[in-house]
């Protein structure tokens, strides 16, 4: 049902602050909404759009207690990161708060307080997961355990990050506590729950009929998790961090951080624009959009609304366009393991490319499935589009007004068959652009913008003013005045997507205030406007530089990995005779080579003092075939024969696996005879 609304109050998931952003979030989140925050505005929208630190629930906590500091450190610490490299990429937030504000804290509490005046709540006294050791219950990130609808082994207490599912902590199959690993014991504790069940009928209505328009992965979300049938979701926690549920009696109970985290937007909102702020949220002509990574859908679309529905004053989201997960270096991004391109990292060590990365993360955005980063692609597109295409279209056709003109855009004289083509085809690419950015499409949207700059390069290269200068100098006036006119729209197409780039164009062209009406436009830059002296827009990325990248993720991974390592635990006790079942020898590796096919795989010939054997072993990766040669390896000389990849295997080479992950071939340390015994 289309309706027309007078405003847009966009919301951006408020992400932890128990840790600076990382590419995944930016293009899951950031960089989508902004650029729909900016492509608003240019249309001279009124627009809000809202960010903030979650600064609440068991990811701080779990943070503080490994650092030995208090939440508040952390809190105090990530939000001024997040907040600080959030500001240098340009995004763009009318206000960026937190949820430990005295607004929120309020905020937050009086939503709570009129629900439960209103009797919305549920009070329910139920038995819950308790770890002794550690003295307290185990809610949301504090258990972990398999989800019992995928059977994922990781899930969390709240949700699983594989299916998406909202969880209940007792719904986990084999609890662990996350604080001391311990399998946890029930105790009875008594909670608020908001009764989901009772408003299913309506989100059923809201959702599945009024807005079948929604993206297929939020729609199938929340479909099947209707079909699943909602339950009650406790709203309060046992814990000591949080805003304390505002009922007299709840003495150690906070609010449950997915209860008050949404009604952060709502807090930031009051403290970007005080009493004025009951427009944002219950002017029915005001329209509202939460940007979400995939794992947040279940709580914009089910449990925010249903909160809202039980407040009853408010508007309900009118699209909620979240985005799937970004994978890093084909690998899934892991803060845990420090498998992450991290913001305020890239900031410092690639300056001034805040547009690069803008640009990379929109063209490869996880829009409708998981996507990929690599930084061989961010070099391929920063070299082979940004500079090779854009700026050069952009540097050529100035420079070559600074030459011929003194810089001033010339007037044109008459259009050629050729010139109204390509002023009619960037009126085609500007309609392709708004399309793709009102729909939320902004990969196409993004293509779209970057055919006219293909456009405009094509154009000067197949007109050749510079060698037209020479025998037809009044054409040349005509080419460059509609390449200044392709230059202007560029400008105003890249704004929402690079708006670095299209500050330094607009200083360049004269070009005071832009706007969207301008797009597709003949004359953008007058005839006549005196050009300033072109900006670099973009440079070429070396090798070198994407290298130091990749090394940089291996080795944090490795680093990571070994500070985290402990030894396994030891194994159940056998006896001598089991033991002396195991018949280990000393051999000596004659030959080695890479086995056809498998990429894991190395085949031994091993002199084993018997006549010789063949061995495969699974080490490929941390060998090369040449480097064994040679050397004295253990086996098991009576391991039951396999067959790999079409190679009998007579035993196995005994090898250690480092924290890192890799295998280490385990031998003798001084010379021993082939076949002798070990034991
Ligand atoms: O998933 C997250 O990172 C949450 N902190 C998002 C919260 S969004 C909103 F509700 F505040
Ligand atoms: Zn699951």
């Amino acid at each position: 049902m289309e309706k027309n609304f007078k405003r847009t109050l966009i919301t951006s998931a408020l992400p932890y602050a128990n840790g600076p952003v990382h590419i995944g979030h930016l293009a899951g989140v950031y960089v989508p909404a902004d650029i729909y925050a900016r492509f608003l505005r240019l249309r001279g929208e009124e627009v809000m759009f809202v960010g903030g630190s979650d600064e609440h629930g068991v990811p701080i906590t779990i943070k503080a207690k490994a650092e030995g500091v208090t939440p508040q450190d952390i809190v105090d610490r990530y939000h001024a990161i997040i907040r600080d490299s959030f500001a240098e990429l340009g995004i763009s937030f009318d206000v960026y708060g937190r949820t430990t504000s005295e607004t929120h804290r309020k905020t937050a509490s009086d939503f709570f307080r009129k629900l439960y005046d209103k009797g919305e709540f549920v009070e329910k006294t139920s038995m819950q997961l308790y770890d002794e050791q550690a003295g307290q219950f185990l809610a949301d990130r504090y258990v972990t355990g398999t989800c019992p609808h995928c059977g994922f082994e990781r899930a969390y207490g709240d949700q699983c990050e594989k299916c998406g599912t909202s969880l209940n902590a007792t719904d986990l199959i084999n609890p662990r506590s996350a604080i001391t690993g311990n399998e946890p014991v029930l105790r009875e504790t008594s909670h608020w729950y908001l009764p989901l069940d009772k408003w299913e009928p309506r989100l059923r209505e809201w959702i599945l009929e009024e807005h079948k328009e929604w993206k297929p992965n939020v729609y199938g979300q929340c479909k099947s998790w209707l079909d699943m049938g909602l339950q009650p979701r406790a709203v309060s926690r046992d814990l000591d961090w949080g805003i304390p549920v505002p009922v007299e009696g709840a003495e150690g109970k906070v609010l449950y951080v997915w209860f008050d985290a949404p009604i952060g937007y709502i807090s930031n909102t009051i403290d970007a624009c005080g009493d004025d702020w009951e427009k944002w949220w219950k002017d029915p002509e005001t329209r509202m959009l939460h940007f979400i990574g995939k794992d947040n859908i279940v709580f914009h679309c089910i449990v925010f609304p249903a909160m809202l529905m039980a407040d009853g004053t408010y508007n309900l989201p009118d699209n909620v366009p979240a985005n799937e997960f970004l994978n890093l270096e084909d690998d899934k991004i892991s803060t845990s393991q420090n498998w992450a391109v991290w913001l305020h990292e890239y900031l410092k060590e690639l300056p001034g490319k805040q547009d690069v990365l803008r640009y990379v993360l929109t063209a490869n955005a996880p829009e409708t499935r998981d996507n990929n980063f690599t930084w061989k692609d961010f070099q391929t597109r920063n070299n082979s589009e940004l500079v090779a295409i854009l700026g050069n279209f952009v540097n050529r056709a100035i420079v070559l007004m600074h030459k011929y003109y003194d810089g001033i855009v010339p007037e044109r004289g008459e259009l050629t068959a050729t010139d109204r083509e390509v002023l009619d085809s960037l009126k085609r690419d500007a309609e392709a652009l708004t399309a793709g950015l009102e729909n939320f499409k902004f990969r196409d949207a993004l293509k779209a913008a970057m055919e006219m700059a293909r456009t405009g390069n094509k154009y000067l290269a197949d007109e050749e003013p510079w060698k037209l200068i020479k025998t037809d100098p009044e054409r040349v006036k005509t080419i460059l005045y509609v390449a200044a006119q392709i230059c202007g729209n560029l400008c105003v197409a890249f704004e929402p997507f690079m708006p670095f780039m299209a500050e330094k164009l607009s200083r360049t062209l004269k070009l005071k205030e832009l706007s969207w009406d301008m797009l597709g436009s003949d004359s953008i830059v007058a005839a006549g406007t005196v050009l300033s002296e072109p900006e670099l827009l973009f440079e070429k990325i070396d090798d070198s530089v994407v290298e130091a990248q990749v090394n940089k993720l291996v080795e944090a991974r490795k680093a990571n990995l070994l500070k985290k390592w402990k030894p396994e635990s030891v194994k159940a006790t056998v006896d001598f005779p089991t033991f002396e079942k195991m018949d280990i020898r000393v051999g000596k590796v004659l030959e080695c080579r890479k086995v056809p096919k498998a990429d894991k795989l190395l085949e031994f010939k091993i002199d084993d003092g018997m006549g010789g054997r063949t061995i495969v072993s699974g080490i490929a990766k941390f060998y090369a075939p040449e480097d064994l040669v040679g050397k004295e390896v253990c086996f098991m000389a009576n391991f039951e024969p396999r067959k790999l990849k079409g190679v009998v295997s007579e035993g196995m080479i005994l090898s250690a696996q480092d924290a890192d992950g890799r295998l280490v071939v385990i031998g003798p340390t001084v010379a021993v005879r082939p076949g002798s015994s070990v034991g």
